[in-house]
Protein backbone atom coordinates (compact mmCIF):
# COMPACT_ATOMS: atom_id res chain seq x y z
CA UNK A 1 0.00 0.00 0.00
CA UNK A 2 0.89 3.76 -0.49
CA UNK A 3 -0.83 5.15 1.84
CA UNK A 4 0.10 8.74 2.89
CA UNK A 5 2.91 8.74 0.14
CA UNK A 6 2.61 12.11 -1.82
CA UNK A 7 3.43 11.70 -5.41
CA UNK A 8 4.17 14.30 -7.81
CA UNK A 9 3.87 12.59 -11.04
CA UNK A 10 5.01 14.65 -14.07
CA UNK A 11 2.96 13.85 -17.03
CA UNK A 12 5.54 14.65 -20.08
CA UNK A 13 4.52 15.06 -23.93
CA UNK A 14 4.32 11.43 -25.26
CA UNK A 15 1.56 9.06 -26.91
CA UNK A 16 2.07 6.51 -23.46
CA UNK A 17 0.66 9.55 -21.58
CA UNK A 18 -2.57 8.06 -22.72
CA UNK A 19 -1.93 5.89 -19.78
CA UNK A 20 -1.30 7.82 -16.99
CA UNK A 21 -5.04 8.03 -16.24
CA UNK A 22 -4.78 4.21 -15.66
CA UNK A 23 -1.76 5.01 -13.45
CA UNK A 24 -3.54 7.28 -11.26
CA UNK A 25 -6.45 5.20 -10.87
CA UNK A 26 -4.04 2.15 -9.51
CA UNK A 27 -1.82 5.04 -7.08
CA UNK A 28 -5.33 6.45 -5.70
CA UNK A 29 -6.69 2.91 -5.26
CA UNK A 30 -3.83 2.16 -3.09
CA UNK A 31 -3.73 5.44 -0.73
CA UNK A 32 -1.21 7.83 -2.28
CA UNK A 33 -1.91 11.53 -2.85
CA UNK A 34 -0.71 12.36 -6.39
CA UNK A 35 0.09 16.33 -7.27
CA UNK A 36 -0.08 16.29 -11.11
CA UNK A 37 1.77 18.51 -12.89
CA UNK A 38 0.91 18.70 -17.18
CA UNK A 39 3.90 19.75 -19.43
CA UNK A 40 2.47 21.57 -22.03
CA UNK A 41 3.18 18.74 -24.57
CA UNK A 42 1.69 16.55 -22.25
CA UNK A 43 -1.66 18.27 -22.24
CA UNK A 44 -2.24 17.59 -25.84
CA UNK A 45 -2.38 14.08 -25.45
CA UNK A 46 -4.41 13.95 -22.21
CA UNK A 47 -6.74 16.77 -21.12
CA UNK A 48 -6.40 18.51 -17.99
CA UNK A 49 -9.68 17.52 -16.93
CA UNK A 50 -9.16 13.96 -17.18
CA UNK A 51 -5.96 14.17 -14.98
CA UNK A 52 -7.29 16.44 -12.07
CA UNK A 53 -10.66 14.51 -12.10
CA UNK A 54 -9.14 11.43 -11.57
CA UNK A 55 -5.98 12.96 -8.98
CA UNK A 56 -9.09 14.46 -7.08
CA UNK A 57 -6.46 17.54 -7.26
CA UNK A 58 -5.87 20.81 -9.31
CA UNK A 59 -3.50 19.91 -12.13
CA UNK A 60 -0.28 22.10 -12.08
CA UNK A 61 0.63 23.36 -15.82
CA UNK A 62 2.68 26.42 -15.67
CA UNK A 63 6.08 27.87 -14.17
CA UNK A 64 3.88 31.14 -14.09
CA UNK A 65 0.94 30.91 -12.56
CA UNK A 66 1.38 33.76 -10.44
CA UNK A 67 -1.46 32.82 -7.36
CA UNK A 68 -0.11 29.48 -7.06
CA UNK A 69 3.53 30.93 -6.83
CA UNK A 70 2.58 33.42 -3.88
CA UNK A 71 0.64 30.36 -2.71
CA UNK A 72 2.88 27.11 -2.71
CA UNK A 73 6.11 27.94 -5.11
CA UNK A 74 7.59 25.33 -7.12
CA UNK A 75 10.46 24.85 -4.48
CA UNK A 76 7.92 23.94 -2.02
CA UNK A 77 5.92 21.56 -4.02
CA UNK A 78 8.59 19.27 -5.02
CA UNK A 79 9.82 19.38 -1.66
CA UNK A 80 6.27 18.36 -0.08
CA UNK A 81 6.53 15.27 -2.03
CA UNK A 82 7.89 12.21 -1.31
CA UNK A 83 9.07 10.86 -4.53
CA UNK A 84 8.91 12.36 -8.13
CA UNK A 85 7.82 10.58 -10.77
CA UNK A 86 7.90 11.30 -14.67
CA UNK A 87 5.62 9.20 -16.97
CA UNK A 88 6.28 9.19 -19.67
CA UNK A 89 9.70 10.71 -19.53
CA UNK A 90 10.54 11.80 -22.89
CA UNK A 91 13.58 12.36 -25.02
CA UNK A 92 13.70 15.75 -24.01
CA UNK A 93 12.46 16.02 -20.72
CA UNK A 94 15.46 13.50 -19.92
CA UNK A 95 17.99 16.04 -21.79
CA UNK A 96 16.71 18.59 -19.66
CA UNK A 97 17.04 16.52 -16.15
CA UNK A 98 20.72 15.66 -17.56
CA UNK A 99 21.34 18.72 -18.63
CA UNK A 100 19.58 20.75 -14.85
CA UNK A 101 17.21 23.13 -17.19
CA UNK A 102 14.60 24.69 -15.61
CA UNK A 103 12.57 26.29 -18.11
CA UNK A 104 9.06 24.70 -17.31
CA UNK A 105 7.24 23.78 -14.07
CA UNK A 106 8.23 20.07 -14.80
CA UNK A 107 12.10 20.91 -15.52
CA UNK A 108 11.74 23.10 -12.65
CA UNK A 109 10.48 20.73 -10.16
CA UNK A 110 12.93 18.44 -11.14
CA UNK A 111 15.65 20.90 -10.82
CA UNK A 112 14.77 21.65 -7.07
CA UNK A 113 13.72 18.40 -5.50
CA UNK A 114 15.82 16.76 -2.97
CA UNK A 115 13.95 13.70 -2.91
CA UNK A 116 14.40 10.95 -5.48
CA UNK A 117 13.10 10.79 -8.55
CA UNK A 118 11.73 7.71 -10.87
CA UNK A 119 11.07 7.87 -14.49
CA UNK A 120 9.60 5.93 -17.26
CA UNK A 121 11.06 6.59 -20.37
CA UNK A 122 8.61 6.14 -23.72
CA UNK A 123 10.37 6.90 -26.85
CA UNK A 124 10.98 6.05 -30.33
CA UNK A 125 13.66 3.31 -30.54
CA UNK A 126 16.23 5.37 -32.69
CA UNK A 127 15.81 8.49 -30.05
CA UNK A 128 16.33 5.99 -27.00
CA UNK A 129 19.81 4.62 -29.18
CA UNK A 130 20.79 7.53 -30.07
CA UNK A 131 24.35 8.41 -28.83
CA UNK A 132 22.68 11.69 -26.88
CA UNK A 133 20.23 10.05 -25.47
CA UNK A 134 22.35 6.76 -23.97
CA UNK A 135 24.75 9.82 -22.48
CA UNK A 136 21.77 11.39 -20.60
CA UNK A 137 20.89 8.45 -19.43
CA UNK A 138 24.60 7.61 -17.94
CA UNK A 139 24.10 11.08 -16.51
CA UNK A 140 20.94 10.53 -14.51
CA UNK A 141 21.66 7.21 -13.35
CA UNK A 142 25.02 8.97 -12.21
CA UNK A 143 22.54 11.51 -10.66
CA UNK A 144 20.55 8.74 -8.49
CA UNK A 145 17.70 9.12 -10.86
CA UNK A 146 15.64 5.44 -11.08
CA UNK A 147 14.34 4.20 -14.06
CA UNK A 148 11.41 2.12 -14.83
CA UNK A 149 11.54 0.23 -18.12
CA UNK A 150 11.53 1.24 -21.16
CA UNK A 151 11.07 -2.12 -22.62
CA UNK A 152 11.37 -3.80 -26.07
CA UNK A 153 8.08 -3.64 -28.07
CA UNK A 154 5.69 -2.58 -30.72
CA UNK A 155 5.66 1.61 -31.09
CA UNK A 156 3.18 3.80 -32.25
CA UNK A 157 4.99 4.57 -35.06
CA UNK A 158 5.30 1.06 -36.24
CA UNK A 159 9.22 0.42 -35.04
CA UNK A 160 9.82 -2.00 -32.93
CA UNK A 161 12.55 -2.14 -30.23
CA UNK A 162 13.47 -0.59 -26.90
CA UNK A 163 11.44 2.55 -26.10
CA UNK A 164 8.33 1.64 -25.26
CA UNK A 165 6.90 2.33 -21.85
CA UNK A 166 6.40 -0.38 -19.03
CA UNK A 167 2.67 -0.56 -17.94
CA UNK A 168 1.13 1.00 -15.25
CA UNK A 169 1.76 -1.62 -13.24
CA UNK A 170 4.98 -2.27 -13.65
CA UNK A 171 5.08 1.65 -12.64
CA UNK A 172 3.11 1.08 -9.78
CA UNK A 173 5.97 -1.98 -8.55
CA UNK A 174 8.79 0.59 -9.57
CA UNK A 175 6.86 2.94 -7.02
CA UNK A 176 7.10 0.70 -4.40
CA UNK A 177 10.47 -0.52 -4.68
CA UNK A 178 11.31 3.41 -4.60
CA UNK A 179 10.02 3.49 -1.21
CA UNK A 180 10.91 -0.06 -0.04
CA UNK A 181 14.62 0.40 -1.44
CA UNK A 182 16.30 -0.08 2.19
CA UNK A 183 19.71 1.11 0.41
CA UNK A 184 18.65 4.97 0.13
CA UNK A 185 19.02 7.49 2.84
CA UNK A 186 15.66 7.40 4.63
CA UNK A 187 14.82 10.51 7.47
CA UNK A 188 18.67 11.22 7.50
CA UNK A 189 19.73 7.80 8.40
CA UNK A 190 21.78 5.75 5.90
CA UNK A 191 20.67 2.13 5.53
CA UNK A 192 22.17 -0.58 3.73
CA UNK A 193 25.49 -2.70 3.63
CA UNK A 194 27.41 0.11 4.04
CA UNK A 195 26.08 2.19 6.53
CA UNK A 196 28.10 2.90 9.06
CA UNK A 197 30.63 3.14 6.83
CA UNK A 198 32.72 5.70 5.83
CA UNK A 199 34.76 5.68 2.59
CA UNK A 200 37.28 8.58 1.12
CA UNK A 201 37.11 8.51 -2.42
CA UNK A 202 39.71 11.03 -4.39
CA UNK A 203 38.32 11.54 -7.92
CA UNK A 204 38.99 14.04 -10.99
CA UNK A 205 42.44 14.97 -12.29
CA UNK A 206 44.24 17.73 -10.83
CA UNK A 207 45.52 21.12 -12.20
CA UNK A 208 48.85 21.59 -11.23
CA UNK A 209 49.71 25.56 -11.66
CA UNK A 210 52.07 27.22 -14.02
CA UNK A 211 51.05 30.79 -13.39
CA UNK A 212 48.05 32.18 -11.97
CA UNK A 213 46.11 31.70 -15.79
CA UNK A 214 47.90 28.33 -16.96
CA UNK A 215 48.11 25.36 -15.18
CA UNK A 216 49.24 20.93 -15.95
CA UNK A 217 45.91 19.08 -16.33
CA UNK A 218 45.38 15.58 -17.90
CA UNK A 219 41.75 14.09 -19.96
CA UNK A 220 40.26 12.63 -16.79
CA UNK A 221 36.96 13.24 -16.92
CA UNK A 222 36.31 12.50 -13.27
CA UNK A 223 33.12 10.10 -14.50
CA UNK A 224 34.34 6.67 -12.63
CA UNK A 225 35.27 8.35 -9.42
CA UNK A 226 31.25 10.31 -9.21
CA UNK A 227 30.09 7.26 -10.42
CA UNK A 228 31.65 5.15 -7.40
CA UNK A 229 30.47 7.48 -4.85
CA UNK A 230 27.12 7.80 -5.87
CA UNK A 231 27.21 3.81 -6.22
CA UNK A 232 29.06 3.29 -2.10
CA UNK A 233 26.28 6.04 -1.16
CA UNK A 234 23.49 4.15 -2.57
CA UNK A 235 24.46 1.20 -0.79
CA UNK A 236 24.65 3.62 2.30
CA UNK A 237 28.08 4.44 2.99
CA UNK A 238 28.88 7.93 4.30
CA UNK A 239 31.31 9.20 1.49
CA UNK A 240 34.26 12.43 1.56
CA UNK A 241 34.77 12.77 -1.71
CA UNK A 242 37.59 14.21 -2.84
CA UNK A 243 37.68 15.80 -6.05
CA UNK A 244 40.10 17.84 -8.22
CA UNK A 245 38.10 20.17 -11.39
CA UNK A 246 36.22 17.30 -13.06
CA UNK A 247 34.15 17.39 -16.37
CA UNK A 248 30.67 15.18 -14.44
CA UNK A 249 29.80 16.79 -11.25
CA UNK A 250 29.72 15.07 -7.87
CA UNK A 251 26.43 13.16 -7.19
CA UNK A 252 23.81 14.64 -4.27
CA UNK A 253 24.26 13.27 -1.20
CA UNK A 254 28.19 13.04 -0.60
CA UNK A 255 30.46 15.48 1.16
CA UNK A 256 31.96 17.11 -1.47
CA UNK A 257 35.74 18.48 -0.76
CA UNK A 258 37.20 20.23 -4.13
CA UNK A 259 40.76 20.56 -4.79
CA UNK A 260 43.04 21.56 -7.36
CA UNK A 261 46.65 20.43 -6.78
CA UNK A 262 48.25 16.50 -5.88
CA UNK A 263 49.15 18.43 -2.67
CA UNK A 264 45.37 20.02 -1.40
CA UNK A 265 44.18 16.06 -2.18
CA UNK A 266 47.15 14.69 -0.43
CA UNK A 267 46.07 17.29 2.62
CA UNK A 268 42.58 16.49 2.27
CA UNK A 269 42.57 12.86 2.22
CA UNK A 270 44.71 13.22 5.36
CA UNK A 271 41.96 15.43 7.10
CA UNK A 272 39.26 12.94 6.39
CA UNK A 273 40.64 9.83 7.95
CA UNK A 274 39.57 7.89 9.80
CA UNK A 275 37.72 5.72 7.07
CA UNK A 276 36.81 2.47 6.64
CA UNK A 277 37.74 2.51 2.60
CA UNK A 278 39.74 4.73 1.00
CA UNK A 279 39.31 4.57 -2.66
CA UNK A 280 42.40 6.25 -5.66
CA UNK A 281 39.88 7.13 -8.67
CA UNK A 282 41.71 10.20 -9.07
CA UNK A 283 43.86 10.89 -12.23
CA UNK A 284 46.48 12.56 -10.14
CA UNK A 285 49.30 14.36 -12.13
CA UNK A 286 53.05 13.06 -11.23
CA UNK A 287 54.79 16.37 -11.41
CA UNK A 288 54.03 20.37 -10.13
CA UNK A 289 56.05 22.91 -11.39
CA UNK A 290 58.60 24.21 -8.79
CA UNK A 291 58.71 27.19 -10.53
CA UNK A 292 55.50 28.38 -11.03
CA UNK A 293 55.38 32.50 -11.07
CA UNK A 294 52.53 34.71 -8.75
CA UNK A 295 52.58 36.72 -12.10
CA UNK A 296 51.22 36.01 -15.63
CA UNK A 297 54.34 34.78 -17.67
CA UNK A 298 54.74 36.69 -20.97
CA UNK A 299 56.67 35.91 -23.95
CA UNK A 300 59.67 37.51 -24.04
CA UNK A 301 60.20 38.35 -27.72
CA UNK A 302 63.43 37.05 -27.88
CA UNK A 303 62.89 33.63 -28.41
CA UNK A 304 63.63 32.33 -25.17
CA UNK A 305 61.31 29.85 -24.01
CA UNK A 306 60.29 29.41 -20.17
CA UNK A 307 62.32 26.99 -18.46
CA UNK A 308 59.63 25.14 -16.74
CA UNK A 309 61.36 22.99 -13.69
CA UNK A 310 59.34 20.10 -12.01
CA UNK A 311 59.12 18.10 -8.96
CA UNK A 312 57.03 14.87 -8.03
CA UNK A 313 53.78 15.30 -6.27
CA UNK A 314 53.36 12.95 -3.23
CA UNK A 315 52.33 9.83 -3.70
CA UNK A 316 48.44 9.46 -2.21
CA UNK A 317 47.54 6.15 -2.54
CA UNK A 318 51.39 4.64 -1.90
CA UNK A 319 51.35 7.26 1.27
CA UNK A 320 47.77 5.99 2.76
CA UNK A 321 48.65 2.53 1.91
CA UNK A 322 51.65 2.19 3.99
CA UNK A 323 50.79 4.44 6.84
CA UNK A 324 51.26 2.68 10.17
CA UNK A 325 48.36 4.31 11.59
CA UNK A 326 45.24 5.26 10.73
CA UNK A 327 45.52 3.08 7.72
CA UNK A 328 41.77 2.42 6.17
CA UNK A 329 41.33 -1.18 6.68
CA UNK A 330 40.76 -1.40 2.57
CA UNK A 331 43.21 0.58 0.44
CA UNK A 332 41.50 0.06 -3.44
CA UNK A 333 43.77 1.85 -5.64
CA UNK A 334 43.40 2.20 -9.95
CA UNK A 335 45.91 1.40 -12.95
CA UNK A 336 45.06 3.01 -16.13
CA UNK A 337 47.33 1.20 -18.42
CA UNK A 338 48.15 1.59 -21.90
CA UNK A 339 50.03 -1.48 -22.02
CA UNK A 340 50.85 -4.95 -19.94
CA UNK A 341 47.69 -4.29 -18.14
CA UNK A 342 48.10 -7.41 -15.86
CA UNK A 343 52.03 -7.08 -15.11
CA UNK A 344 52.05 -3.57 -14.74
CA UNK A 345 48.92 -3.40 -12.91
CA UNK A 346 50.33 -6.25 -10.12
CA UNK A 347 53.54 -4.70 -9.84
CA UNK A 348 51.48 -1.70 -9.24
CA UNK A 349 49.76 -3.17 -6.43
CA UNK A 350 53.06 -4.28 -4.77
CA UNK A 351 54.97 -1.10 -4.88
CA UNK A 352 51.80 0.98 -3.75
CA UNK A 353 51.19 -1.23 -1.11
CA UNK A 354 47.28 -1.01 -1.36
CA UNK A 355 44.90 -4.33 -1.14
CA UNK A 356 43.48 -3.92 -4.61
CA UNK A 357 44.56 -2.45 -8.08
CA UNK A 358 41.31 -1.75 -10.34
CA UNK A 359 43.10 -1.76 -13.54
CA UNK A 360 41.84 -0.55 -16.89
CA UNK A 361 42.98 0.04 -20.71
CA UNK A 362 43.02 3.47 -21.27
CA UNK A 363 44.66 3.32 -25.11
CA UNK A 364 43.04 5.74 -27.07
CA UNK A 365 41.07 3.06 -29.58
CA UNK A 366 39.17 1.72 -26.30
CA UNK A 367 37.49 5.31 -25.73
CA UNK A 368 37.58 4.51 -21.79
CA UNK A 369 39.44 7.87 -20.73
CA UNK A 370 36.59 10.21 -20.78
CA UNK A 371 34.11 8.01 -22.38
CA UNK A 372 30.72 6.55 -20.66
CA UNK A 373 32.02 2.70 -20.20
CA UNK A 374 35.01 0.98 -18.84
CA UNK A 375 36.36 -2.42 -18.94
CA UNK A 376 38.25 -3.56 -15.45
CA UNK A 377 40.27 -6.07 -14.13
CA UNK A 378 40.72 -6.30 -10.61
CA UNK A 379 43.62 -7.81 -8.44
CA UNK A 380 43.75 -8.55 -4.95
CA UNK A 381 45.29 -11.29 -2.89
CA UNK A 382 43.30 -13.73 -4.34
CA UNK A 383 44.06 -13.17 -7.83
CA UNK A 384 42.63 -11.71 -10.72
CA UNK A 385 39.59 -11.12 -11.80
CA UNK A 386 38.32 -9.74 -15.24
CA UNK A 387 35.05 -8.32 -16.30
CA UNK A 388 33.19 -6.97 -19.04
CA UNK A 389 32.70 -4.04 -20.54
CA UNK A 390 29.75 -2.73 -19.30
CA UNK A 391 28.36 1.33 -18.01
CA UNK A 392 30.56 3.26 -15.60
CA UNK A 393 27.47 3.24 -13.25
CA UNK A 394 27.50 -0.68 -13.83
CA UNK A 395 31.18 -0.93 -12.65
CA UNK A 396 30.55 1.60 -9.54
CA UNK A 397 27.59 -0.47 -8.56
CA UNK A 398 29.98 -3.98 -9.16
CA UNK A 399 32.53 -2.31 -7.19
CA UNK A 400 30.45 -0.82 -3.93
CA UNK A 401 29.17 -4.29 -3.98
CA UNK A 402 32.04 -6.01 -4.05
CA UNK A 403 33.63 -3.47 -1.47
CA UNK A 404 30.39 -4.41 0.50
CA UNK A 405 30.89 -7.67 0.75
CA UNK A 406 34.99 -7.95 1.25
CA UNK A 407 33.89 -5.60 5.21
CA UNK A 408 31.48 -8.33 6.09
CA UNK A 409 33.45 -11.23 5.26
CA UNK A 410 36.26 -9.26 6.88
CA UNK A 411 34.06 -8.74 10.19
CA UNK A 412 32.80 -12.59 10.31
O1 LIG B 1 51.24 5.56 -10.44
P1 LIG B 1 49.91 5.70 -11.07
O2 LIG B 1 49.52 7.15 -11.32
O3 LIG B 1 49.70 4.88 -12.30
O4 LIG B 1 48.90 5.10 -9.98
C1 LIG B 1 47.53 5.16 -10.12
C2 LIG B 1 46.86 5.05 -8.78
O5 LIG B 1 47.55 5.80 -7.78
C3 LIG B 1 45.48 5.63 -8.83
O6 LIG B 1 44.71 4.93 -7.88
C4 LIG B 1 45.71 7.08 -8.42
O7 LIG B 1 44.55 7.68 -7.89
C5 LIG B 1 46.80 6.93 -7.37
N1 LIG B 1 47.74 8.05 -7.32
C6 LIG B 1 47.77 8.86 -6.21
N2 LIG B 1 48.71 9.88 -6.13
C7 LIG B 1 49.57 10.09 -7.13
C8 LIG B 1 49.54 9.26 -8.26
C9 LIG B 1 48.60 8.26 -8.33
O8 LIG B 1 46.96 8.69 -5.29
N3 LIG B 1 50.45 11.07 -7.03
Amino acid sequence: MLSGKRIALIIGGGIAAFKTPELIRMLRAQGAHITPVLTRAGAEFVTPLTISTLAGEQVHEDLFDLTRETEIGHIQMSRDADLLVVVPATADLMAKMAQGLANDLASTLLLATDKRVLIAPAMNVRMWDHPATQRNIAQLRLDGVLFAGPVDGDMACGEFGPGRMVEPRDIVAAIHAAFDDTTSCEGGARVGPLAGRHIVVTSGPTHEPIDPVRYIANRSSGGQGAALAAALRDLGARVSFITGPAQVPPPSGVTVIPVQTAREMQAAVDQALPADVAIFAAAVADWHVTNATAQKMKKTGDGQMPALEFAENPDILAQIAHRTQMRPPLVIGFAAETENLHANATAKRARKGCDWIIANDVSADTGIMGGTENAVTIIDDAGTERWARMSKADVAEAIALRIAATLNKKEN
